[in-house]
């Protein structure tokens, strides 16, 4: 008898092509990383064939645009700044491929979504994706001054060059 040994589909084979990012309130990190990657991809010619969203694991701010700070950060380095805030919700994890989150606790909020583990591979830290810095976390800003938003969008910039790869 010949036996046909199938290997299993790992996500990391499967084309990305639906993205999520996350962080706890989705009006700083998750709105920037939406905003940053969309650039970043329609640069690479790649965006008519990616989706890209982001949400918040708390749901205090739905329907609010990004934070003014954040805003003001992002156009002064020439980002086209739109979105209004949503939480994320079970589905997300089905639907989308990556689901990228901007700290530990995102990471546990998003992974208790999880329900069964079916989807492990595809919840992700964002700093592991970053190429130059070697922070932890992309660190909340909410509560910092300004250069804590110039901060997280060098971390950012230097993420999602490394997502496109993983998209490419
Ligand atoms: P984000 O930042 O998670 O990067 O959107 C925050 C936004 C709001 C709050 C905390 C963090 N908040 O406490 O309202």
């Amino acid at each position: 008898m010949v036996f046909t040994v199938v290997a299993p589909l790992m996500s990391s084979q499967k084309k990305i092509q639906r993205v999520l990012f996350v962080c706890l309130g989705n009006i700083c990190r998750s709105p920037a990383a939406e905003i940053i990657l969309r650039k970043v991809v329609d640069d690479a010619g790649l965006l008519g064939s990616i989706k890209i969203d982001s949400a918040g694991t708390a749901g205090y701010h739905t329907g609010a645009p990004p934070d003014a700070r954040m805003t003001a950060a992002l156009t002064q380095k020439g980002y086209d700044v739109k979105g209004a805030a949503r939480q994320i919700v079970q589905g997300d994890i089905k639907n989308f491929d990556l689901i990228v989150t901007m700290d530990e606790s995102n990471l546990e909020q998003v992974r208790r979504l999880n329900v069964g583990k079916i989807y492990y591979d595809k919840i992700q830290s964002f700093v592991g994706f970053c190429r130059t810095h070697t922070d932890l976390r992309v660190p909340d800003p909410y509560y910092g001054g300004q250069r804590g938003f110039d901060h997280v969008i060098n971390l950012l910039e230097d993420g999602c060059e490394g997502i496109l790869e993983k998209l490419r």
